[in-house]
């Protein structure tokens, strides 16, 4: 009797493992089989002009990806990719400096997305912007 109540426990301990194993593989499959959001999907992001700052950097995430917007009175509105072009980290922005630098080696640039120095071998991609009624539209 006591090795049959053993053998129950061990049988509803193994139950217990084999559906965490099974959730654990099933739950992020479905999340990267599930539709993007919508947002994403269009292919445009927006913002509100006021949202931003003059010479402040707003990250947001673009077609998968990360991305900059930069608003300064020389230049206006900029969108940019954040990835930094040598090996794909994301840049940071120095307000203080006026420029993004990469944090992983040292690569700069300025708030045009243009190499200053460091290894990157080209500019931040630049993103389409438009403006209308307030409303900055990227894409
Ligand atoms: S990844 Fe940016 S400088 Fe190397």
């Amino acid at each position: 009797m006591e090795n049959r109540d053993r053998r129950k426990f061990l049988g509803v301990c193994l139950g217990g493992i084999a559906s965490a194993s099974i959730a654990a593989v099933a739950y992020p499959l479905f999340r990267y089989l599930s539709p993007i959001p919508e947002q994403e999907n269009s292919g445009k992001v927006t913002f509100q002009e006021s949202d931003i700052p003059e010479g402040e950097a707003k990250f947001f995430q673009y077609a998968g990806s990360a991305a900059v917007l930069i608003k300064n009175k020389e230049q206006g509105v900029i969108a940019l990719s954040a990835v930094c072009t040598h090996l794909g980290c994301i840049v940071q922005w120095q307000k203080e400096r006026g420029e993004f630098l990469c944090p992983c080696h040292a690569g700069r640039y300025t708030a045009q997305g243009l190499v200053i120095s460091g290894p990157p071998p080209k500019p931040l991609q630049p993103l389409h912007v438009s403006i209308a009624n307030g409303t900055i539209t990227i894409g």
